[in-house]
């Protein structure tokens, strides 16, 4: 048995996969299998990418340096930051802060908001995941990711709640399948002005559990946030910097958050990272004030050597109409599959990140307290024989497709005839299941 405590992502006792290497787009397996890499949120970039490596070989060089000394290159990473990703956002942009993960930086932009409002309680939606760490932990509201011990076996030991988190509705949107719930938004989500009324932050990601962006959504409850002398913090730890098609997620409506938290693709993969970038306004009712937070290893030399390089790829904008483009085909490509499969209840997504989810068990009740692979497990790995490695987030009926940006058309349509593939094994059961 392992020494190394660790959880999977395919929930179930065995590693889907055992990796030994990366290339591009392809993961290198101990039995020489070179699979797609199908489900990578902290890869946009694939493996290897010559700009990343160059640089991460550079700063090798570094002065070992902490988050407390002053050192010209983490500036410089914060003006790239805000001139290249934020520069159709020049109005409304102020600061920015590094933190080690996008779990650290949504913690820190929670109490963060509890400091500047003088309120305790933090909203969220339904079926977020907002990371594993602090208030991230807890406004990480699916009920298998709650920080404590699954009982193997059955039940589970949560982490008590620190503070009292309200749950917002969330959208009801699919590009195929699901239950939409007809009734207009102003309906679905009466009273979230009140609800919000006594809460420091309201905290909105746009992929997790499966449910994603909507523009009319975002401008609901930024309003009602503002109304009600809430925080909002648009968490764009998946979507920010390229996955969804455009730098942020949030653009796609017309109201701006108060403060954005960023990781995974932050530093292209080859370091840990993640940062809080707030409004004008918000640096603006900071004057008089410092944030007396610290860490030895925030904005660590790696990590701003990282972000630099990244950025730098990045500026000229190619990579994300490339996944714009992407995009299109994806939606295209998934409805089509997902027509073929029974067990398919439900596709969304955008960007570069789509979810497909099973017929099966409600996800309200799956506590990953077993050691049976679930459904969507053993489809990930029935998809394997066909040439991709697909995650599951751990959910019992979800896949997720996100691979990096430099996925080419062909390599593309391997991934999704893969997921293809995989879906036989859950037609099998479903149609088990009905007889
Ligand atoms: C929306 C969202 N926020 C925050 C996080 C936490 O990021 P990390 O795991 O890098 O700390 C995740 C991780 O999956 C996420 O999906």
């Amino acid at each position: 048995m392992s020494r190394l405590l660790q959880t999977g992502l395919n929930a179930g006792k065995d590693p889907l996969i055992k990796v030994i290497d990366g290339e591009g787009v392809y993961f290198v397996l101990a039995d020489g299998r070179r699979l797609i890499d199908g489900s990578n949120t902290g890869g946009p970039l694939g493996h290897k990418h010559p700009v990343m490596v160059e640089a991460m070989k550079k700063a090798a060089s570094n002065p070992v340096i902490n988050e407390g000394w002053f050192w010209a290159e983490r500036e410089a990473a914060a003006e790239d930051l805000i001139d290249i990703a934020f520069g159709e956002e020049k109005s409304w942009v102020g600061a920015v802060r590094f933190f080690l993960s996008g779990s650290e930086a949504n913690d820190l932009a929670l109490t963060f908001s509890q400091a500047l409002t003088g309120r305790t309680e933090l909203a969220t939606r339904e079926r977020a995941y907002h990371g594993m760490a602090g208030l991230a932990r807890q406004m990480t509201v699916q009920p298998h990711w709650h920080g404590g011990l699954a009982i193997q076996g059955g039940g589970s030991k949560p982490v008590p709640p620190q503070v009292p988190v309200r749950i917002l509705p969330a959208p009801a949107n699919a590009k195929y399948g699901g239950l939409p719930d007809n009734r207009p938004l102003v309906e679905r989500m009466a009273g979230t002005q009140e609800t919000l009324s006594s809460v420091a932050a309201t905290i909105i990601d746009y992929t997790q559990g499966g449910i994603y962006y909507d523009s009319e959504y975002q401008d609901y409850v930024a309003n009602a946030a503002r109304k009600a002398g809430s925080l909002w913090i648009a968490d764009e730890v998946v979507t920010g910097l390229g996955r969804s098609g455009r730098w942020f997620a949030f653009q796609g409506g017309e109201t701006r958050p108060d403060i954005v938290t960023l990781g995974k693709c932050l530093a292209g993969g080859s370091a840990p990272a993640g940062a809080v970038v707030m409004s004008k306004d918000i640096v603006e009712q900071m004057k008089g004030k410092s944030w007396q937070t610290y860490s030895t290893f925030r904005a660590h030399p790696s990590a701003v050597a990282a972000v630099r390089a990244y950025l730098s790829v990045m500026a000229d904008g190619q990579i994300i109409r490339r996944v714009k483009t992407l995009e299109t085909r994806m939606q295209q490509r998934l409805i089509e599959v997902a027509r073929k499969h029974p067990s398919v209840a439900r596709v969304d997504g955008f960007g570069l990140h789509w979810t497909i989810e099973l017929h099966g068990p409600d996800w309200r009740k799956w506590y990953a307290d077993t050691t049976d692979a679930p459904i969507a497990s053993r489809v990930a790995a029935r998809a394997m024989e066909a040439g991709a490695v697909i995650g599951t987030s751990g959910e019992q009926t979800s896949l997720f497709l996100a691979p990096s940006f430099i996925i080419s058309d062909d390599e593309l349509e391997t991934l999704i005839s893969a997921l293809d593939h995989g879906l036989d094994l859950a037609d099998a059961e479903f149609e088990r299941g009905a007889a």
